[in-house]
């Protein structure tokens, strides 16, 4: 956080109106002119507040499937749970890590709602194909795009051509409010339909709240949740919004000169990824030959801090019952990934410090 998060704190504090009211507003529209003004955003407080009213959106309920990479954020899966339906993993593409279409094809059943498909680091789902499968069988589409605020498709902002998308703006994502989350929808009457999902279901005018006033009449048609943004956090947002550019060309240049330094070792396998168009959240490695855990001792004790972005749910006691594909590039990729330090403006000499510590467990530099 800079001065310019700092500032907006304060004011936002100083104003007096904490809950939902202007900057929320002023965030949203904010958030569709990034993806170029043709779809409505609806800001909720999480990311996971974001899916959960994006699959009740997508109809998903009671008795219904939704296909979903085990590979994926746990927060998808929890929210398939939330709304009563059955998760159905899917395995993911080698290349990319993210959702196989022609497996997802495959698991389409009479029991399908709709497929919820994850951006992954520095690729993309392989939108098209989804949007196809789903069109063909008649579900919906939720795009869980945490990992690619701020990304295009060829000319097509994230979010901008999805049926249903999401986008987190935790404390680590690449764009923070701190804690947010946003639903993008096609239409207003989904979009209404949000604004009062996010305020326990009554039918206050979010209009009056953007306004700072309130009213005491309403009326309530559905379940509701507790899940509108505060003034606090969408000021965090709002302030840094104009910052995109400068984070998106930060977090491509780390991306590249990871992809440069790293070339050519062996037993390290890099993304093939090329990351002009994209907003990367992560940047990851795979560790080939089972040596992934000393790998990361390795660096840990140069004073270096991996991640490992995910553990398939169809691991966990909950989810190691649901209706599966086979998942060998899941199970694999499971064993191999490592999310190496990435953050917006970082410095080329702490990339390159990475790269050497990680270059050092292989016998190089
Ligand atoms: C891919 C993905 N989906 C969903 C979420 C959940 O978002 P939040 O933490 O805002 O609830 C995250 C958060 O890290 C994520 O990375």
């Amino acid at each position: 956080m800079e001065a310019e998060e700092l500032e907006a704190v304060e004011d936002a504090v100083r104003n007096g109106w904490l809950g939902m009211g202007s900057a929320v507003g002023d965030f949203e529209r904010a958030v569709e002119k990034v993806l170029g003004g043709s779809r409505i955003a609806v800001a909720v407080n999480t990311g996971y507040s974001a899916l959960h009213l994006g699959l009740i959106t997508a109809g998903a309920g009671p008795g219904d499937e939704v296909i979903v990479p085990s590979f994926t954020h746990l927060a998808d899966v929890q929210a398939i749970r939330a709304v009563g339906a059955q998760p159905v993993f899917c395995d993911i593409l080698d290349g990319t890590l993210c959702i196989d279409p022609a497996r997802a094809a495959d698991l389409v059943g009479p029991r399908t709602r709709a497929i919820l498909s994850m951006d992954y680091g520095c690729h993309l789902v392989d939108h098209a194909a989804i949007a196809a499968i789903a069109e063909a069988h008649g579900l919906r589409v939720v795009h869980d795009a945490a990992h690619s605020f701020g990304a295009f498709l060829g000319d097509d902002a994230i979010g901008s051509f999805s049926d249903i998308c999401m986008f987190s703006f935790d404390p680590v994502k690449a764009l923070s409010c701190i804690d947010a989350g946003v639903v993008v929808v096609k239409t207003e009457a989904e979009a209404a339909r949000l604004r009062a999902l996010r305020v326990l279901g009554a039918s206050n005018p979010a209009e009056l709240a953007y306004r700072h006033q309130r009213t005491w009449e309403f009326d309530v048609v559905e379940d509701g949740f507790r899940y509108h943004l505060s003034n606090v956090h969408a000021a965090v947002g709002l302030a840094q919004l104009p910052k995109l550019d400068r984070i998106r060309a930060g977090r491509q240049a780390s991306c590249r000169r990871y992809s440069a330094r790293l070339a050519g070792i062996d037993g390290l396998r890099l993304p093939d990824a090329d990351v002009t168009d994209l907003n990367p959240f992560l940047f990851y490695v795979r560790v080939l030959g089972g040596r992934r855990q000393a790998f990361r001792e390795h660096l840990a004790d140069r004073g270096i801090d991996t991640g490992i972005h995910w553990l398939p749910a169809h691991r966990t006691t909950l989810y190691g019952v649901c209706r599966r594909d086979d998942l060998t590039v899941t199970e694999v990729a499971a064993e191999e990934i490592v999310s190496l330090p990435l953050h917006s403006g970082m410095a080329d000499e702490t990339v390159d410090r990475v790269c050497d510590a990680a270059a050092s467990f292989f016998g190089g530099r």
